[in-house]
């Protein structure tokens, strides 16, 4: 059967019916990649780590399962725009989505704060693009105010159809691995996205019959991290944008994800989040924004403090790691990350003098 989106696949699980004009770009279906060479990096035998490759998705991150469900909805419900706030990736998804279904877009993002390729993809599909001078907090509170008093639906993760869409993602791990994963790592920002997976989780644990749940391991770059330090931030600073939230919107669900499955939601510093940025490009070939190495940062710390070590030699625990968003989305990061290229003069010898063969 030709794979049509998440909607069509999962549709028993999702608000639809018949009746929803479903605006899909087959999104979802991602990889889920075992990590052989960041297990031997991580040195234990007993962890099997496994990548959830969200950038593959058609906008390059794992919004487009939310959105697809968030605008067939809107289009169902007779709406006439859609307007979000965003530190790039919804409003690329939400620009794209509205762009197939005929649906005015409306964004907000943080001046000067969203990765470039996030905000050309905005503009490429026509949204109308506002950047505030405030950060995410802000914006998202002044599209909440505006979709209370006009006719335009909020499709950011306030919106259920976005969590009910993003749920699919766990749906899938587990038809991957044919069983429930043990842990799972990911990034926390705005919060909903845990609080798809959890959802999701749960709904798959009843149908499956089964009483394995994964633990849920958030991560919060270190100078944005409100749910670890239990208080709203009012600037939030990192590296990875795309994260920098200092008010999440669904952190009560997150806090239950986190204590409902006894995982844990910390921080890791923007230099860990470098390094497992570079470490999975590097070692695993793939490449993924600043905001999605949190997930392998937060494992790296968790095996670094001993975190797994009281698993028994013959056990072997499976984990996996979420990687919400696409490398390209951020070029400059990576850009910035590495060392520029030799320039040589155009004959063999000097090129053979930097390649050393
Ligand atoms: N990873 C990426 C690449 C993201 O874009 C986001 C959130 C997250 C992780 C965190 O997910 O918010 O559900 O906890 N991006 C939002 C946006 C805020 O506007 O694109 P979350």
């Amino acid at each position: 059967m030709i794979y049509k989106g998440v909607i069509e696949r999962y549709r028993e699980f999702l608000p639809v019916s018949s009746k929803t004009p479903v605006i899909t770009m087959y999104e979802g279906n991602t990889p889920l990649l075992r990590a052989v060479n960041l297990e031997r990096r991580l040195g234990l035998q007993s962890i099997e780590l496994y990548l959830k490759c969200e950038g593959f998705n058609p906008t390059g991150s794992f919004k487009d399962r939310g959105m697809t469900v968030a605008v067939s909805k809107a289009v169902e419900e007779g709406a006439k725009a859609v307007m979000c706030a965003s530190t790039g990736n919804t409003s690329a998804s939400a620009a794209a989505y509205s762009s197939r279904s005929g649906l005015k877009c409306i964004v907000l993002i943080p001046e000067g704060a969203i990765a470039l390729g996030k905000l050309s993809q905005a503009m490429i599909h026509n949204a109308e693009v506002v950047a505030v001078r405030g950060n995410f907090d802000t914006a998202l509170n002044l599209a909440r105010e505006i979709c209370e008093k006009y006719p335009v639906t909020l499709v950011n993760s306030i919106n259920p159809y976005r969590i009910e869409g993003q749920k699919t993602a766990s749906f899938e791990i587990v038809d991957s691995l044919g069983r429930f994963p043990d842990y799972q790592f990911m990034p926390v920002g705005n919060a909903g996205n845990i609080t798809a997976y959890w959802k999701g989780y749960k709904e798959y644990q009843k149908v499956k019959h089964s009483d394995c749940l994964p633990k849920m391991m958030g991560f919060q770059a270190s100078g944005s991290a409100p749910i670890v330090l239990g208080k709203p931030i009012k600037n939030p600073e990192t590296i990875a944008t795309a994260i920098r939230i200092g008010n999440p919107a669904s952190w009560k669900k997150a806090v239950e994800a986190r204590d409902e499955s006894g995982g844990v939601i910390d921080t890791v510093t923007d230099k860990e989040i470098i390094t497992a940025y570079k470490l999975i490009a590097g070692t695993e070939g793939i490449f993924v924004e600043p905001a999605s190495a949190s997930s392998v940062a937060g494992l790296l710390k968790y095996v670094k403090k001993g975190y797994f070590s009281e698993i028994k030699s013959k056990e072997t625990v499976t984990v996996v790691c979420i990687l919400t968003g696409h490398g390209l989305k951020d070029p400059d990061r990576a850009i910035k990350s590495v060392r520029m290229p030799k320039v040589v003069s155009a004959n063999l010898k000097s090129v053979l003098k930097v390649i050393r063969l």
